[in-house]
C-alpha cells in the first residue's frame, strides 16, 4: 500500500506521462496472453501462426486463427484499467500510449494518442497492391479475404521477424525519453524493440512504475514493480 501511494503521488505530480502496455491489459477483459498460464504461444507454435513464413506456407491456417482471435475480442469490452489510461491521457498535458496489443481495446475505452507498435487486428493490408483499410466484422464470411483488387490480403499486424510501421518506434522512443513517469503495464517485456524502451526510460530519467500480476524481468530496475491486476492498481494509482 505505501509503494501505490508513494507511486501515485509521484504520478499525480508528473506533467509527462508515457505508458506501455501488453497483453496483460486485456487479460480481465477475457482475452487470453501469450506467455504465462493459458498463454496463447502454450497452445500454439508462433512459427505456424504469426510469422511471415507461416502465411506465405498456409495462408488459410493463420486466417483461421486470426478470425477465432477477432471473435473472440469482438465479445470483449475495455476494463477499469483501459479507462484509467484515459482519465490519465485527459489529465496530463503529455500523454503517450504506447501499445503492443492489436486488439482495439484501447480504441473502444476512448484512448486518443496511441502508438499501435504492432499493429492492428481490425485492419487489413492487401498482399498484391499494398492497400491497407479497416475490416470490423467480428466473423469473416469468407478465408482467406481478398482486396478489392483481387489480392490476398493479410492481417494488419506486424509479426515475428517483421518491421514495425515506419517511425513508430522512433516516435515511442521520443515520448519515453520525454517523460517524467513511464508505466509499464501487463506485459512480460520479452519482446523486442518495445521491451527495450524499460531500460530506455531508466536511462532518459524517468521513474519506472510496473503493474503486473507477475514478476517480470525488469522488477528489480524498476522504481516502483506494483503486483497485482492492472484492473485494480490502475484505478487506484489515479
Ligand atoms: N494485470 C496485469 N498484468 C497481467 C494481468 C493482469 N490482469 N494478467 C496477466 N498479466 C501479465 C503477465 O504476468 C505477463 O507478464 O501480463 C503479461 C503478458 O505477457 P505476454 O503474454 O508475454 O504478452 P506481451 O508482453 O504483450 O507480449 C508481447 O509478444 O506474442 C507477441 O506480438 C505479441 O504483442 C505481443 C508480444
Amino acid at each position: 500500500m505505501a509503494d501505490i501511494e508513494q507511486a501515485r503521488r509521484r504520478l499525480a505530480e508528473a506533467q509527462s506521462v508515457a505508458v506501455l502496455t501488453g497483453a496483460g491489459i486485456s487479460a480481465e477483459s477475457g482475452i487470453p496472453t501469450f506467455r504465462g498460464a493459458g498463454g496463447l504461444w502454450n497452445n500454439y507454435r508462433f512459427e505456424d501462426l504469426a510469422t511471415p513464413e507461416a502465411f506465405a506456407r498456409d495462408p488459410s491456417l493463420v486466417w483461421e486463427w486470426y478470425n477465432w482471435r477477432r471473435e473472440a475480442i469482438a465479445k470483449a469490452a475495455p476494463n477499469a484499467a483501459h479507462k484509467a489510461l484515459v482519465k490519465l491521457e485527459i489529465a496530463k498535458p503529455h500523454f503517450t500510449l504506447i501499445t503492443q496489443n492489436v486488439d482495439g481495446l484501447h480504441d473502444l475505452a476512448g484512448s486518443g494518442r496511441i502508438l499501435k507498435l504492432h499493429g492492428d487486428i481490425w485492419r487489413m493490408r492487401c498482399t498484391t497492391c499494398g492497400a491497407n483499410w479497416p475490416d470490423r466484422r467480428p466473423s469473416l464470411p469468407k478465408l482467406p479475404p481478398h482486396c478489392a483488387c483481387g489480392g490476398l490480403a493479410r492481417p494488419g499486424v506486424v509479426w515475428f521477424g517483421e518491421p514495425l510501421p515506419e517511425g513508430m518506434m522512433k516516435e515511442a522512443e521520443h515520448a519515453v525519453e520525454s517523460c517524467e513517469v513511464f508505466l509499464v503495464v501487463g506485459t512480460s517485456a520479452v519482446v523486442y524493440p518495445a521491451a527495450g524502451l524499460v531500460p530506455f526510460a531508466k536511462q532518459s530519467g524517468a521513474v519506472v512504475m510496473e503493474i503486473n500480476t507477475e514478476p517480470t524481468a525488469f522488477s528489480e530496475t524498476v522504481d516502483f514493480a506494483l503486483q497485482g491486476p492492472a484492473g485494480e492498481l490502475l484505478p487506484q494509482l489515479l
